[in-house]
């Protein structure tokens, strides 16, 4: 399967078994984005977890870039996993397609993958410590 390989070319990704990645592939919903099109809005509510397949965006928090994200990097965790709302606004900065899985898929990819669960935690943990150290600054 073509998106099975295509995943195979994502760090995020890169540790998972053949039947692992399959299971990956299979939760995936491909979306096309137009530029300028906000994927998450700070402070709303978020459903969705998403990787970016083709394009690139733009993280602001306050109004401020914090990051850039780009082919293979994944967004909308924070939210999804613990049910706070939206940490930063999301942004296509290009013409995008970008993989969501919904809450549930993506909690039952989590369960099925100890190795892209520890992946995602250490992501979210970064994250959050860059976003507090600019809350001290
Ligand atoms: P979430 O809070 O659900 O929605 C906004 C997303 O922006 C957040 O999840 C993270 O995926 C992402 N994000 C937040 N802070 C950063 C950061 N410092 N660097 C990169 N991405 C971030």
């Amino acid at each position: 399967m073509a998106l099975v390989e295509a995943l195979t070319n994502i760090e995020l990704f890169s540790e998972l078994s053949s039947r692992e990645l399959k299971k990956v592939a299979s939760f995936m919903t491909p979306i096309k984005v137009k530029p300028g099109r906000d994927l998450t809005v700070q402070g709303k509510p978020g459903r969705e977890f998403m990787i970016i397949a083709e394009g690139t965006a733009t993280v602001r928090r306050d109004g401020r870039v914090i990051a850039s994200l780009g082919p293979g990097d994944f967004f909308g965790e924070l939210a999804v996993i613990a049910g706070v709302p939206r940490t930063a606004t999301v942004t296509a900065d290009t013409e995008m397609t970008v993989e969501a899985l919904n809450r549930r898929e993506f909690s039952s990819l989590l369960d099925g993958s100890p190795k892209l669960a520890k992946k995602i935690l250490v992501g979210a943990v970064k994250r959050l410590h860059q976003l507090e150290e600019g809350l001290v600054r």
